[in-house]
Parts: C-alpha cells; sequence; structure tokens
C-alpha cells in the first residue's frame, strides 16, 4: 500500500477501504506519514466527501489510536452532550448539574476554547480552584457519586484527532462534514459515552453557516453513532447570534447559577430544557419528551439542580460559596459602556465578531499558549428583536486589560446592526436528527 495511492484514489472521488485508512491515520500518528500527505488527503475529503460507511470506518480508526475509558462500573447509561460550538454557549453548566439531579448519569469529556467560540473546561475553571484535570479513577467515582462531572480530554484520547485537527485548522479543512463528524464522535466514545445528545450549531456563529449543511452534520452524527451502537440525537440550534447574554468565563458561570435559580435568559433555559428532555430519555431515566422536561422544570424549580451545581464544584475541589456569593468569583477592574448611536430595533448581533471581541478582552485565546482571563467578557443587553433608543446600552465590556479597548468596543459596535423595521428574533431550534428520522420545525 502506498499513501500516494490512497490520496490518489480520494481525489478521484472513490471510498477508501477500513484498511487504506488505517494505513493512513496509524501511519500518520506514529510518524511514518508527513503533514503534508495528511493535508492532501484531507482536502481531497473536503471536496470529495466520504461515504457513511467510509466515515464510520474512519471514526473507528480515530477511536483505536489511543486510549479509551471504560465506565461501565458505573450503573445507568452514561450520558454526555456535545456542542459543535457556539458564542456565549453556557449550556453545560446548566445541564450537567440538571441531568444528575434529574436522575441521569453525565460525564462529560470537555474542551477548551477554539477561536471564536468558549470552552466548557475554561467555563468551569472561572470557580476558584476547580479541577478539570482527573485521573480516570476520580472521573468514574465522581460521577457514581455526585451523578455528574467534567475533565479535560486525557493524555491519550484519540491522539489521531489531536493531531488532525491542529492539521486541519493550519490547512482549510475544518470544515469538512465528514471530518467534524469523525472528530467529534471518536472522542465521545473513546470517554465512554453510551447515549450521546448532540447539540449542532447552525448559524452565522457556528462552524458550520449553513443551515441544510448543519442537518447534513447532523444525520452524519446520527448515523456514526447509530453504526457504532451509541444511541445518538442531533438536535440543530441557532447560533445567529450569542446564546444568552454573558460572554465570557466568569459572566457565564453567573450566568448558569442565575438559570439554575429559575431567572435566566429564556433561550438559555429553553436550550436546557430541550436537550434536558432528549438525554433523559436516552439515558432511560424517563420514557416521554413531555416527561423528561418536566423533570427537568421540576429540578430546577425545587433547587436541586443548583445543589447539585454545588455538589459538583465541591467534588472538583472548586469553592461552592461562589456560587451564591459572585464577589468570590474573578472581576473586572472596569466595566465600559457600549451604546447605540440609532434608535430602531436590533436586527443582527454577528456572533463571531462577538466571540472575536471576547477573545480579545483575554476570555479566549489567541494561540494555544495563551492565558485565559477569567474575569473578563461582554454582557449582552439586547437581543435580536429588541428595541433600542440612540444613547441606550447594547452591551457591557468587563475589561481588566485596556490597550486593546477601541479596537473591542468598535467590534461591538459593529456586530450590532440596527434596522428601522421591526424584525423578530431567529429560530431558537432549527429540528431534531434521530435514527427513526429527521423533523425540522423550520
Ligand atoms: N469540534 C470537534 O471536536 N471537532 C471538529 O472537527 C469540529 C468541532
Ligand atoms: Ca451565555
Amino acid at each position: 500500500m502506498r499513501v500516494y495511492d490512497i490520496i490518489s484514489r480520494k481525489k478521484e472521488g472513490k471510498a477508501l477501504t477500513l484498511p487504506e485508512l488505517e494505513f493512513l491515520i496509524n501511519g500518520y500518528v506514529q510518524n511514518r506519514v508527513p503533514d503534508y500527505q495528511i493535508a492532501a488527503w484531507a482536502m481531497a475529503v473536503y471536496f470529495q466527501g466520504m461515504t457513511v460507511e467510509e466515515t464510520v470506518n474512519l471514526t473507528r480508526t480515530m477511536v483505536a489510536s489511543g486510549e479509551t475509558i471504560d465506565l461501565s462500573s458505573i450503573p445507568g447509561v452514561k450520558l454526555d452532550k456535545h456542542s459543535t460550538g457556539g458564542v456565549g454557549d453556557t449550556t453545560t453548566l446548566v445541564l450537567a448539574p440538571l441531568i444528575a439531579a434529574a436522575g441521569g448519569r453525565m460525564a462529560k469529556m470537555s474542551g477548551r476554547g477554539l477561536g471564536h467560540t468558549g470552552g466548557t473546561l475554561d467555563k468551569f475553571e472561572a470557580i476558584p480552584g476547580f479541577q478539570v484535570e482527573l485521573t480516570q479513577h476520580e472521573f468514574i467515582e465522581i460521577v457514581g457519586r455526585v451523578g455528574a462531572a467534567v475533565v479535560g480530554q486525557t493524555g491519550n484520547l484519540v491522539p489521531a484527532d489531536k493531531k488532525l485537527y491542529a492539521l486541519r485548522d493550519v490547512t482549510a479543512t475544518v470544515d469538512s462534514i465528514p471530518l467534524i463528524a469523525s472528530s467529534v464522535m471518536s472522542k465521545k466514545i473513546a470517554a465512554g459515552a453510551e447515549a450521546i445528545v448532540l447539540d449542532v450549531k447552525a448559524g452565522h456563529g457556528a462552524l458550520v453557516k449553513d443551515i441544510d449543511e448543519a442537518f447534513v452534520l447532523a444525520r452524519t452524527l446520527v448515523e456514526i453513532g447509530d453504526q457504532m451502537n451509541r444511541e445518538t440525537v442531533a438536535i440543530v440550534t441557532g447560533m445567529d447570534q450569542p446564546l444568552g447574554f454573558a460572554v465570557g468565563n466568569a459572566l457565564e458561570v453567573i450566568e448558569a447559577v442565575e438559570t439554575l435559580q429559575g431567572n435566566g435568559p429564556s433561550d438559555l433555559r429553553e436550550i436546557c430544557l430541550v436537550l434536558g428532555a432528549h438525554l433523559l430519555v436516552i439515558g432511560k431515566v424517563v420514557q416521554t419528551l413531555n416527561e423528561g422536561r418536566a423533570r427537568c422544570e421540576e429540578v430546577l424549580r425545587s433547587g436541586r439542580a443548583l445543589s447539585k451545581l454545588e455538589e459538583m464544584v465541591k467534588a472538583q475541589k472548586g469553592d461552592p460559596a461562589s456560587l451564591r456569593d459572585w464577589s468570590r468569583l474573578p472581576q473586572a477592574q472596569t466595566t465600559v459602556e457600549i451604546s447605540s448611536t440609532m434608535t430602531g430595533f436590533v436586527h443582527r448581533i454577528l456572533a463571531e465578531e462577538i466571540g472575536i471581541a471576547a477573545t480579545l478582552l483575554g476570555a479566549g485565546r489567541e494561540t494555544k499558549e495563551s492565558r485565559i482571563d477569567p474575569a473578563v467578557g461582554i454582557v449582552l443587553k439586547k437581543k435580536i428583536g429588541d428595541p433600542v433608543e440612540a444613547g441606550e446600552p447594547l452591551a457591557l465590556l468587563h475589561v481588566n486589560d485596556s490597550t486593546r479597548l477601541e479596537n473591542v468596543s468598535q467590534k461591538v459596535k459593529n456586530a450590532f446592526q440596527i434596522s428601522e423595521e421591526q424584525v423578530t428574533a431567529p429560530p431558537l431550534i432549527y429540528g431534531i436528527v434521530t435514527s427513526k428520522g429527521e423533523e425540522r420545525y423550520h
């Protein structure tokens, strides 16, 4: 077998076999195949696509490239939830304790921020003392005892994805559906998830911007789950504006707590209830989505979901008192108001621009080595459809380092597009894909 011939066959649009994919990927992980040949193959995949069988075989090969975690000692269905990446997406901080309080088991393997999107690990780490580096033993113990734990990707889990992702990032091959689907599913499967709910973001702030493309991605993810015996549900949700109001790590911790107290933003709450209902159904905690939703509403109302977050924080060595007393969370030195120069209605909020602005303030990383400032970020004061008067605030910046304030302020101002006509908010949930088929709401 020659790598040259494999690349050439993909270039011509042929489907690669499992032995060919193994030769390629294992050779890459073991440094026998150089970056430039994998880059050429990835670009061929970008243009030619992959069959479902080929995508499943790629996923299998990637899972087998490293260690896998065995969660079978924990009773019940081990659930995971994953978002394809958004701006201000605070969902996991609400959903992990919510599901645990409702009787499910969340073994959540999370990532850090990437590009303009935030990462769940960075958000949890804004809680003083919170540890995301757990041993497998600690992870399993906390999921079993508390019902939910959140960890970073351990050393040798899917090394093929680590290398491939970094290469895709610099060769314009991130936005390929089979490459995204195999990347996401290989990590979920290697980390021991038995049933998975995926939040596939679509819209301006998402990796996949087009709605129909997002459904293709959702179907591909579900098909991989199906063929690898993991019940998988994919929900296509809107990322045309940031989720909730807060974008930034400690600010999103506060927003999550508010949501758990019943006072959170309505879009964040709704996504959590929809994803939560599906998680409880595939986790076999309840039988129907209506029951699942009612159970989630009940643990929010009773305060049990918030107490569960405190338990999680304590188990992962964080300061639980900071969840009730926000002065214990990192705080920025100053706040700067961005106000509207026009009267009208908020027509668009370019989520990607808001994400980049938050990164420039220090809420995200510009290079892999950058340090996050957990205190900084942006709190939106208006969302799409809201009326606004000239001089009224659109957003509040939480700032520590003001060297880039001018640039950031301009970006945030530009992200808001105000029109004279009234506009309705874009859809929050576009539809759902399961192994039984697809339902579209818009
Ligand atoms: N998230 C991933 O984990 N992988 C991708 O390829 C895209 C988003
Ligand atoms: Ca948010």
